[in-house]
Order: structure tokens, then C-alpha cells, then sequence
């Protein structure tokens, strides 16, 4: 989500005739993104800042910016801390972001010219408020990139209080976009080669419910989701992340009649502990999340379902943890996040008396990524010697003369062959090796014959 947000802002300096950078010495404006979910974010991200001062000793016209969660949780607060900061913009306001940014440097540009030896302290320009409709602003997308993949932000905010969660407090409330202009933004996107499409929402099933109504007992999710498939061109939509609650039949049936559905969730789970369920305020019990897994397992069998797991939650003895293990076997996830608890500002959980150590965070982190490897690994080397379809989506970061794919069920199979013949296509692949979380394959040439 902080991607696709960041991706709207880069547009708008494109369109304002600016040049994307990621050589921070060159550039003349310099914005930090940053997620709020953990601390450990936040502290990089603090540190990085604090560490860029040293562009404006060669550049003082330099701008720095913070936006989204930080930006909105901290406001002010991170103008202490961050003398050198000239903005700090919220997460309802990313479309302000170039006409401040713009605004300080165009000013410092034609004052340097009047006078070299200017040299500036931050600007402190601060706008975390709210606005209306400020969901319908994420919608454009940088021009230049040839990733046939895509990421669609369909809604805003969240109404969950997750006990421990700090998003409620810095994306606000959940506001939907119109099901038009998704699709219209979506067809955009297909007429310049993208053929899968994400779409993202902290909840995304429960999409639109506030604003718009259901029609033939279909949630506006799934009947988003009708639309969206069916435009043409478009091969492959997923969607993250989904919550148990509003998880209803119409949108399990959903994978049984829309092909283009991917057979992938990513499903957080969070605690495989009634008890903590409750005391993160998730009101679900494990059953329940276990019945959902079954279900879409049962409307699509080759269904691949990975999770997101807290853990070290105040208050989570050995036997709560035990469950979560339990559980992991139980619903053997192709692949599973496991995050130890940070306790977040103004957050109910922060405040709950029994606080675990890190040790204890970290015991547990290593013992249950244990059981996660070894599933996924067994499950790997199931496909091996199995053909897969697979959608090419561009040279290996780790290594470039290899080509980066992915199956339905969103594991990486690694390929050799001509990125300009297999970039953008759908086609199978014969998978020969394995690692952890990585397939190895080699393109069947007569299957993308068939797709061309
Ligand atoms: N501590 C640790 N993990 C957290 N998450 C959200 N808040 C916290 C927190 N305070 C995790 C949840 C969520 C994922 C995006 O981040 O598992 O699904
Ligand atoms: Fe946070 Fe819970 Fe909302 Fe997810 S559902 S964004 S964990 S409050």
C-alpha cells in the first residue's frame, strides 16, 4: 500500500516535469514513505533522515519530506526531532505532496539566484488533517515501467480497533472508491500491457460496505471483483488482504465462477489462540478462520493460503503460542509473516500490563519460522517435476540474466530464456529445482505458442 501510495506521488512529480531518482545525491527533493505498523520502521526511517542533512552541505536547496503513517501519527513531533525537515504530509493528503514540495523549491531556486551563499533550515510546512474523498486521489500510475503486474488501491482506512494495531490511527476511517473508477483505472492499465492486477485495502473484503449496497445478496467486494474480471485483457486478479469478518459465501463462490481469480489469499490470522483472538480484539474464534481456509480450499483445491502471525502479545503464554503452532500445522500456510509485537502509540495493547520480553518475542519467532520453513519447503519440493502456469514479470533483482515469474498460487519460479519473448506473458513451466521459498523452471515453448 505505502508502494502504490508512493507511486501516485512519483506521478505527479513526472507530470510537474520532474525526473524519479534513486540516487539520493542527485536529488533536489528527497521523501520518506514510511509504515508505521512497527517500530523498527519508524527508527530506520528516522535514521535515514537524519543522516541525509549531509546533502544540503553540497545542495541547500534540498528538500525533505516525510509522508504518510509516520508523517500522520508524529505530525509536528518529527520537526524536533528532524530539525533539517521541511514537510510532513498525511496519509488523506499525498496529492498536496508536489505542490508543497514544489512550492519550497522553486522559492529556494530563484533566492539562490539572487544570493550563493543562502543556506536554509527546513520549512516545517505540516498537513496531517483529514479530507473527503482524499481515497479517490490514489489512481495514476508511473508511465514508464514495464511490469505487466499492477497495484490498485481501492479503499482507504480501516474500522477495525485491532487492539494492537496502529493503521485505524493513521489511515482513519474506511472509505471506498467508486467500482467505476477502479475499473477505469484498471483498463487503463490493461490497454498498456498489465495483465494482473492487485487490488489492496487494509480489509479488503469488506470494501465499499459503508457506502454502497449489496445486489443479489453480493457484497460491493465481490460485485467490484465481477466488474474488474471482466475486462478483457486482463488475465490474472488477485486481492489483499481479506479479514475474516464479512469473509462470506458469496466471495468464497466467487473463486468457482471467475477463472481470472487467482488460486492465492494471503489470509492474516494473526493468533491461533481464542484467547488472545479476543484480547487483540479480533472478534473471531481460530474455528472460524479455520472453517473460511476450508472452504476456499474446497471451492478451489489448488488454493494457496498464506498468513500473517503475531507474536510475543501481551499476556501469550506458552500454551496460547502452542495453539498458534498447532494451527500453522493444521492449516499447513504455503507461507506465513511472522511478526514479534511492537507496541504501538496510542494503541490499547501498549498499555496492557503483561508485556513480554524480546527474548521471549524471539524465542517464539524462531521456533514457529521453523515450522513455517519446513511446510513451505516440503510443499516446494512437492512441484517439483510438475508443470505450472506461470506470468513473467521481468529480469531477477538478484541476478539479472535470470527472468522472475510467478505462479497463481504467487510462488517465484526463477526461468532462463528471452525477456523479450517471455516478459508480460502467461505460458508454463516445467519446475526442475527448489529452494525455501523459490521454484526454478524452464518455459514450455509450445505453451506460449499457444498464448501467442
Ligand atoms: N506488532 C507486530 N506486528 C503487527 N502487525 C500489525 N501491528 C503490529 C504490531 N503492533 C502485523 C499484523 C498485520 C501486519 C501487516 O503487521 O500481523 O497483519
Ligand atoms: Fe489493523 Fe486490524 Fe485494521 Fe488490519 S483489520 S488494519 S490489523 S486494525
Amino acid at each position: 500500500m505505502n508502494e502504490r501510495d508512493s507511486e501516485q506521488v512519483a506521478r505527479m512529480f513526472t507530470e510537474g516535469g520532474y525526473t524519479v531518482t534513486k540516487d539520493e545525491f542527485k536529488a533536489d527533493a528527497i521523501l520518506v514513505n514510511t509504515c508505521s505498523v512497527r517500530d523498527q520502521a519508524e527508527q530506520k526511517a528516522l535514521g535515514k533522515m537524519g543522516s541525509m542533512v549531509q546533502h544540503r552541505k553540497k545542495r541547500p536547496h534540498v528538500v525533505y519530506g516525510f509522508m504518510g503513517c509516520m508523517a500522520q501519527s508524529r505530525g509536528q513531533e518529527l520537526f524536533q526531532n528532524v530539525p533539517h525537515l521541511d514537510v510532513v504530509v498525511g496519509t488523506q493528503k499525498y496529492h498536496k505532496v508536489f505542490e508543497y514540495v514544489d512550492g519550497i523549491l522553486q522559492n529556494r531556486l530563484e533566492r539562490r539566484m539572487d544570493d550563493l551563499k543562502l543556506t536554509y533550515k527546513g520549512d516545517h510546512i505540516c498537513d496531517i488533517d483529514e479530507e473527503k474523498d482524499s481515497q479517490n486521489t490514489i489512481k495514476d500510475h508511473v508511465k514508464e515501467t514495464t511490469d505487466p503486474t499492477a497495484f490498485v488501491s481501492i479503499m482507504q482506512g480501516c474500522n477495525m480497533k485491532c487492539s494492537y494495531c496502529i493503521v485505524p490511527d493513521t489511515r482513519g476511517r474506511e472509505r471506498g472508491r467508486p467500482i467505476q473508477d477502479i475499473v477505469e483505472e484498471c483498463e487503463s492499465l490493461v490497454a498498456r500491457g498489465v495483465k494482473e492486477v492487485t487490488l489492496l485495502g487494509q480489509i479488503v473484503n469488506l470494501y465499499g460496505r459503508t457506502e454502497f449496497p449489496k445486489v443479489d445478496g453480493k457484497s460491493p467486494f465481490v460485485q467490484l471483483l465481477e466488474a474488474v474480471h471482466a475486462i478483457e485483457g486482463l488475465e490474472r486478479i488477485r486481492f489483499t488482504s481479506p479479514h475474516p469478518i464479512g469473509y462470506r459465501d458469496d466471495l468464497v463462490e466467487a473463486f468457482t465462477y471467475l477463472p481470472k481469480l487467482c488460486s492465492h489469499i494471503h489470509f492474516p490470522m494473526q493468533s491461533g489462540s481464542d484467547r488472545i483472538l479476543k484480547l487483540m480484539r479480533r472478534p473471531y474464534k481460530n474455528e472460524k478462520f479455520i472453517e473460511i481456509c476450508k472452504k476456499m480450499k474446497a471451492a478451489r483445491p489448488d488454493m494457496a493460503i498464506t498468513t500473517d502471525i503475531i507474536v510475543g502479545f501481551p499476556g501469550e503464554t506458552e500454551e496460547d503460542f502452542e495453539e498458534t503452532v498447532k494451527c500453522v500445522k493444521e492449516l499447513e500456510f504455503d507461507n506465513c509473516f511472522v511478526f514479534r509485537y511492537s507496541q504501538r502509540r496510542n494503541t490499547p495493547a501498549a498499555d496492557m500490563l503483561d508485556q513480554l520480553s524480546e527474548k521471549v518475542k524471539e524465542d517464539r519467532n524462531q521456533r514457529l519460522l521453523a515450522v513455517v520453513n519446513e511446510i513451505a519447503q516440503r510443499k516446494n519440493n512437492a512441484l517439483v517435476g510438475t508443470v505450472q502456469e506461470v506470468l513473467c514479470t521481468g529480469p531477477s533483482k538478484n541476478n539479472p540474466n535470470t527472468l522472475n515469474s510467478r505462479t497463481p498460487q504467487n510462488k517465484i519460479v526463477i526461468l532462463e530464456g528471452n525477456p523479450d519473448r517471455l516478459v508480460g506473458k502467461v505460458f508454463k513451466a516445467k519446475i526442475h529445482e527448489c529452494t525455501g521459498f523459490t521454484l526454478y523452471g524452464t518455459p514450455i515453448i509450445e505453451s506460449l505458442e499457444e498464448a501467442e
